[in-house]
């Protein structure tokens, strides 16, 4: 389809069929471990919302789905490390099984954070989803228990991952040309 950011990509990692393949897949498995619970699924803001729409249609659950957004990385490429809430949550976890949807995990920063964030607030249990891992950099003892895939350490975009909040919306997950973000 016509866009003007292929021109900014170096190579694709994930074309739009096989993101669907993998996600129809994860949607299955965690049909199978939630089906007859109540689980809340969680997105995290603003990565998530592309992973996060075709995951919870393709787990097939009923269930709620709530919305919280966090910050670190700025428009840099690396993160500060430093975790700011930018939206909270509207409803009451109190004894919830949650399922964390997350774009990537990378330093760990973010879902440690998380975890600890919802576990203190009562939560019963938390499930991480995440669509992309990329264990190379990692600095949290952090594991997903759902992966999309495993990336190599190379900063990606599209499918809901940006750089400098743009490349959302690229149907597909590719590696950014560096010229584009050395400018
Ligand atoms: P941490 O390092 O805290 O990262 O595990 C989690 C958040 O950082 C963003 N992130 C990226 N975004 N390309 C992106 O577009 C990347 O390669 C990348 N690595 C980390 C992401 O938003 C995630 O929620
Ligand atoms: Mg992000």
């Amino acid at each position: 389809m016509r866009n003007n950011m292929d021109q900014d990509i170096l190579k694709v990692l994930y074309t739009e069929e096989e993101i669907h393949q993998r996600v129809e897949q994860m949607g299955k498995e965690l049909f199978e471990q939630f089906q007859g619970r109540d689980p809340l699924f969680v997105g995290v803001l603003n990565g998530c919302f592309m992973f996060m729409a075709d995951l919870v249609r393709a787990s097939g659950l009923k269930s709620e789905l709530e919305f919280i957004g966090l910050s670190s990385y700025r428009d840099a490429t690396k993160s500060s490390g430093v975790v700011q809430i930018t939206r909270d949550m509207q409803r009451d976890i109190t004894g919830r099984e949650l399922i964390i949807v997350e774009d990537i995990l990378d330093s760990g920063n973010t879902l440690a954070f998380l975890s600890k964030y919802l576990m203190a607030k009562g939560a019963k249990s938390i499930t991480i989803a995440t669509l992309l891992d990329k264990p190379s950099r990692r600095q949290k003892a952090i594991t997903a228990d759902y992966v999309g895939f495993v990336v190599p350490d190379e900063f990606v975009v599209g499918y809901g991952l940006d750089y400098a909040q743009v490349y959302r919306n690229l149907p597909y997950i590719g590696v950014l040309k560096p010229s584009v973000y050395t400018k």
